[in-house]
């Protein structure tokens, strides 16, 4: 089964084709992020604008059979309705959560699909969408080896397993019993873990990628011979809930950070380093924690900090009982792949009139 899925929930547009959830066909992903550099952090409108135009681009591109124009009108829903029709079983779209111009543009061109090619249309939940990208590979190494590497994620994945989705909005635990069976065990209460790392990068003075910046930056402190130690709380590590709060870590980054009115690279650098112990340290912990209590063999981490080095790293320094499994970088930022590969596993097609943008979509805590 092939599904065609587009994501537009943030600044990136994207579009992807993957069959049976785990053999990637497709991804074609466009961002706007170099507009909001000057900004200091996405601007909705200007995001949701940029989406527009790249829509179609994108979706020509991820489509085997279509190119160039084809899609331009008057004449595009013919080549799209032939193209799908002949090489796609479904269209997935996420719904929620995000910026509402911003799905409003994805969710609106699948529904079109869905209407113009009497395809069916699923409706996936952004967040719990990341897990999946642990299942899906890449078909560059020819169709018959990539589809043993997709099986063979599927079998070294033991379950029970838990999963750490940390994105940009999200930091959530997800026990997960099998493919099918996800259950919450916690989250944060206030800030996600990336959200600190753009705060705090931006009061250091970097731009809309915060993180990338943050863990830039740290590689050039010199841990052995700085002479400059910045230190920063841990919150809720020794908490025994599987709960996060990172709010309280910016205004410890903003008090110590209003000490050195013309910081030094040096400073700068330690303070990058720190902030990234800081926030690694409280998510590798409390993942080892769910681990421990709920005796799982796997752990599966995803969502756009997971692209972190120093935290894919400090799991496998720390941590010798549990396999730790993480998607390449690129399918740990926001793209189309695993919103199909989610909608394979745990999608429910509607009826296209029922599907609507829902920015404010909370975080599913049963799944079964
Ligand atoms: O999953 P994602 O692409 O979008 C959301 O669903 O939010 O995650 C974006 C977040 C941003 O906060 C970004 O700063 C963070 O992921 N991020 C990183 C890295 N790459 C992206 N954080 C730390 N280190 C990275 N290398
Ligand atoms: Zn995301």
């Amino acid at each position: 089964m092939k599904i065609l899925a587009i994501e537009t929930s943030c600044d990136e547009t994207a579009a992807a084709v993957v069959e049976d959830g785990t053999r990637i066909i497709s991804n074609a992903v466009a961002s706007s992020k170099e507009i909001h550099e000057k900004y200091g952090g996405i601007v909705p409108e200007m995001a949701a604008r940029e989406q527009l135009k790249y829509i179609i681009p994108v979706i020509t591109e991820a489509l085997p059979g279509l190119s160039g124009s084809d899609l331009e009108i008057p004449n595009g829903l013919t080549p799209l309705r032939t193209v799908v029709n002949k090489t796609i079983d479904a269209i997935a779209v996420t719904v929620g959560p995000g910026l509402i111009g911003s799905l409003l543009v994805g969710v609106e061109t699948a529904k079109t699909i869905a209407f113009v090619t009497g395809k069916p249309i699923i409706p996936v939940n952004h967040v719990l969408a990341h897990v999946y990208a642990n299942f899906v590979s890449s078909s560059s190494e020819g169709q018959n080896s990539s589809r043993a590497q997709s099986r063979d994620n599927l079998l070294t994945i033991e379950f029970p397993a838990i999963s750490l989705v940390v994105s940009g909005g999200h930091t959530e635990l997800y026990l997960m019993e099998s493919m099918k069976k996800l259950r919450w065990l916690g989250g944060t209460l206030d800030d996600a873990a990336g959200e600190a790392f753009d705060k705090t990068a931006r009061l250091l003075g970097f731009g809309a990628q915060g993180g990338p910046a943050i863990e830039h930056t740290a590689l050039k402190f010199r841990v052995k011979s700085s002479k400059f130690r910045v230190s920063l709380p841990r919150p809720m590590i020794g908490d025994e809930s599987l709960n996060f709060s990172f709010s309280g870590l910016k205004t410890a980054v903003m008090r110590e950070w209003i000490k050195y009115p013309q910081p030094s690279k040096e400073v700068i650098n330690a303070f990058a380093h720190e902030i990234q112990e800081a926030i690694t340290d409280v998510l590798v912990e409390k993942t080892l924690r769910a681990s421990r209590q709920h005796n799982v063999r796997s752990i599966l981490l995803s969502g756009g900090v997971a692209a972190n080095t120093r935290l894919r790293e400090k799991f496998r320094v720390k941590n010798s009982a549990f396999r730790v499994f993480v998607p390449p970088p690129a399918l740990c930022t926001d793209n189309a792949v695993y919103i199909a590969s989610c909608a394979h596993f745990l999608g429910k097609p509607q009826d296209w009139r029922k599907i609507a943008a829902v920015p404010d979509l909370s975080v599913e805590k049963n799944i079964s």
